[in-house]
């Protein structure tokens, strides 16, 4: 982990123990949808979840692919990795291994997998994606499949970034030019970073959901899902209260939009 740690740190994960209270359903789901964009999960033998953070697509993959299938889970983040372990635990005895490491880094795992998974982490890599990429393609054994989802952009997220972007902007001292925004892809964006690193899109598509939550359901997932800071953070406690304070009291509802564009892509084969 050498330029990569620069990036990681500016996100780390200060809320390991609150992510899956935080996250739950809506992690669990896209987890699931994840693990099904695999075409053919039983010809899977080797497989690996990329920011497997604390387990929801991992655990996923244990339940889905053969029983002889070797998966491997890499995170960054060592308070996720805890996390993992324990959701795991036995279901995982024998056939499971955890890295701790950043994608970007060639030596904290090498290839060849004939599948690769991700669920909302590769947008943490921004604004590295044709390394994230071509990091993808050279862990994918030829012919091998990447099924992923990451943080997806249309014109209701934009929107709703603007509306909350508005409300919070300049509050706990982030960097506005780290907005969220840049983070996320559309499925043209996708297939055209995804293409000039060698790895040919299969399937690609988006899905945008919306909903109305109170604020402090909002503002807690925003600040287990990475925070909206880049240096230090205030105290958690003061932090809940600033955002909730902008974004309408612990009384207020939020309409939210959340949309993450999933696709299948391959390696193909002769391509190095
Ligand atoms: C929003 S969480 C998603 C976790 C999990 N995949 C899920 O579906 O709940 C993003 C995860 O990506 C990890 N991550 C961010 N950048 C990474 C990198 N460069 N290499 C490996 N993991 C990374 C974070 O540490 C975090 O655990």
């Amino acid at each position: 982990m050498t330029q990569d740690i620069a990036t990681v740190r500016r996100h780390r994960w200060h809320a390991a123990d609150s992510y899956d209270e935080a996250t739950g359903r809506l992690q669990r789901r896209n987890a699931a949808l994840v693990a099904g964009l695999h075409p053919d999960p039983g010809a899977v033998r080797r497989a690996l979840d990329v920011g497997c953070g604390t387990g929801a697509l991992t655990e996923e993959l244990l339940t889905r692919l053969p029983t002889a299938a070797h998966v491997t889970g890499l995170d960054v983040s060592a308070d996720m990795l805890h996390h993992a372990r324990a959701r795991t635990g036995e279901q995982g005895a024998g056939r499971l291994e955890f890295r701790h490491g950043s994608l970007l880094d060639p030596e904290a795992v090498t290839g060849a997998f004939d599948a690769v998974f991700s669920n909302a982490a590769l947008h943490w890599m921004y604004p590295r994606y044709d390394d994230c990429f071509t990091r993808l393609r050279h862990l994918l054994a030829p012919d091998g499949l990447l099924c992923a989802a990451t943080a997806g952009r249309s014109a209701a997220t934009d929107d709703f970034d603007r509306r909350v972007g508005a409300r919070v902007h300049g509050l706990l001292g982030q960097d506005t030019a780290d907005d969220f925004t840049r983070r996320r892809l559309t499925c043209v964006e996708l297939t055209v970073v995804a293409g000039r690193n060698g790895l040919v899109v299969e399937d690609v598509f988006l899905v945008e959901r919306r909903a109305a939550v109170s604020v402090p359901a909002y503002v807690t997932w925003w600040l287990a899902s990475g925070g909206p800071w880049q240096a230090d953070p205030p105290r958690r406690e003061r932090a809940v209260e600033l955002l909730q304070g902008a974004l309408g009291g612990p009384d207020g509802e939020i309409e939210l939009v959340h949309a993450s564009v999933l696709a299948v892509l391959r390696r193909p084969v002769g391509r190095d």
